[in-house]
């Protein structure tokens, strides 16, 4: 299992949650953040933006599926831009359903 945290402008996140669902990954915590990449924000005429508003889409999965996840967010999420964001992949240990006590996924 592997949580897919991908950081995505506001404006493309129903993008990306609507092409996830459309191949069967409907589960998703959405989290508002501030932050910026390497051209550390952006500056428009006399305002400095230092931080900028991006959507964090975190989503655990199991290990055959992240490969098709990932791509999936890079198609729905760019525009060419500077600042469409980053995916991070990191492993989960455990995950377990609290209702049924289920571990996994
Ligand atoms: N190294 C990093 N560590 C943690 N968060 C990051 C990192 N790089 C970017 N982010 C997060 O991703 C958001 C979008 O980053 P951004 O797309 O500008 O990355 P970039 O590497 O500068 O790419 P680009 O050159 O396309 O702008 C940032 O606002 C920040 O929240
Ligand atoms: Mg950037």
């Amino acid at each position: 299992m592997q949580m897919i945290r991908a950081i995505v402008r506001p404006e493309k996140v129903d993008s990306v949650v609507d092409s996830l669902d459309a191949k069967g990954f409907s589960a998703f915590t959405r989290i508002d953040v501030f932050g910026r990449g390497k051209q550390k924000g952006i500056r428009i005429g006399p305002t400095v933006y230092d931080e900028l508003a991006k959507v964090m889409l975190m989503i655990a999965a199991n290990d055959e599926d992240i490969d098709e996840i990932v791509g999936i967010v890079e198609e729905s999420a760019k525009t060419g831009s500077f600042g469409d964001g980053k995916i991070f992949v990191n492993s989960i240990d455990e995950a377990c359903t609290i209702r049924t006590g289920e571990r996994g996924l």
